[in-house]
Formats: C-alpha cells, structure tokens, sequence
C-alpha cells in the first residue's frame, strides 16, 4: 500500500515537471528547438504545390542582387551584382493560407500556411524551378521573434531539404523588414488583385 502511494507522488511529480516545460516553451521563455520533423515530412508539406493558388499567373522577374535561394535584393552595391543573375519567381500558396495571402491588407497567417516560392531561369511558365524557398507558419511559441515563421529551400524538384534551421538565419532576418505584414512580401501580387484587398 505504502509503496504505491510513494509510486503515485513519483509520477505525479514526472508529469507536473512535463507540464512545466510544456508551458515554457509555449510562452517562449526557453530556446526553441528545431522541429523534430524529418526531411520526409519537410517534403511532404511542399508535395503537390503547383495545384495551390498561384499568386502570379507569369512568372516575375527579379532584379538581378538575389539573395542565394531567394528573389530578395541583397544588401550590396549595385556595381557588384551580375545582370545574369536575373531569375524569375512565382509563388503558390496553400488553401491554410490562401485568403490572408490573396485578400487581405495586413494579413495574419495561422498555423499550417505554406508558401512555395519557385526559383525559374526563364519566364516559360511550365519550365523547371532551380529551387525553392519556403515559407511554414508553425504552432505558436516556435520562434516567436520571427512570427513563428520557418524558412526552408528545397532543391527544384522539391525531393529534398538543401537547407533549414540556423542556416536559414538571414532568410528570417530579412523577411523581418515586412514586421507588419505577417513578415511577408508579396511582391509577386499584380495591381489587380492588390486593389481589391480589405
Ligand atoms: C535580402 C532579403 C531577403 C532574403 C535574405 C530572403 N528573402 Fe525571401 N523575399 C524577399 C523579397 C523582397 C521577396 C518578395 C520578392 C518578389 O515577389 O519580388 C521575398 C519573397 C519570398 C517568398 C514568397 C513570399 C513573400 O514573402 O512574398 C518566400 C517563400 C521567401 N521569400 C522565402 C525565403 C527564404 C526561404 C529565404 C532564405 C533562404 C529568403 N526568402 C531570404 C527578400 C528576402
């Protein structure tokens, strides 16, 4: 009897100590780590992209000072930068984020958003992306500076993982300038679509 009662108090204690860390790392207050999620789970979130909304119907062209994996200028002189780095985006959107992405002026995306964005070399709408970079919005508490955001690249078959985690540091750092707007751009959003947003 008395050595149940010892037993109960000791996974008592186990579970309040889960509870604990549970709730720390739901309100931020310790680092976070990097989502347990393998590569395979990584491709799985990307898997049938091309059949979300596409948020351009041509493919865009950005300025030649691209960030590596990205369509964004780079924080160097215009002098040093080779016009032949020129490389056309387009980007998709999951239904999970589709109305914040596609409508809304200061939008605020829930967990489960993904957004593709394809790396082209030409303007040809079906040609083959070099790679990708991606945008999950994970569960609150993940990396609350950052909107919970993750920063992925993808290489251009989306099959595997060429980069997450720390490595994808700057993605985050510069994405950081859009604070307001959920820390994304959308650039790649036409006139159109722009004037009828609420
Ligand atoms: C130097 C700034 C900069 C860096 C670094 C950067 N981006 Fe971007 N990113 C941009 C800009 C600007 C756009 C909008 C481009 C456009 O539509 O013309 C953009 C667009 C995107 C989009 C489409 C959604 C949106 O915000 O419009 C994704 C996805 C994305 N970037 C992911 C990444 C990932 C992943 C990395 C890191 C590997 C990264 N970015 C690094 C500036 C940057």
């Amino acid at each position: 009897m008395k050595a149940r009662g010892v037993m109960a108090a000791c996974v008592t204690v186990v579970l309040l100590g889960m509870g604990v860390s549970g709730l720390a790392r739901l309100y931020g207050t310790q680092e976070q780590p990097a989502p347990k999620d393998t590569e395979a789970d990584a491709v799985k979130l990307i898997s049938g992209y091309r059949q979300w909304t596409k948020a351009n119907d041509e493919p865009k062209y950005v300025v030649p000072r691209v960030a590596p994996g990205s369509s964004g200028p780079l924080p160097v002189p215009q002098k040093t930068a080779d016009p032949h780095e020129g490389k056309f985006l387009t980007v998709y959107v999951n239904e999970t984020g589709r109305e914040q992405f596609m409508a809304k002026k200061i939008p605020r995306f829930t967990e489960g958003t993904v957004i593709v964005g394809e790396k082209l070399p030409s303007r040809e709408t079906n040609a083959a992306p070099e790679l990708l970079t991606v945008m999950v919005k994970r569960a609150a508490g993940f990396d609350p500076q950052n909107k919970d955001w993750e920063y992925l690249v993808f290489d251009g078959p989306g099959k595997k993982v060429a980069a997450r985690g720390k490595q994808n540091e700057s993605c985050a750092e510069c994405h950081e300038v859009q604070q307001p707007l959920d820390n994304v751009f959308r650039r790649c959003l036409n006139l159109e679509v722009l004037n009828q947003m609420r």
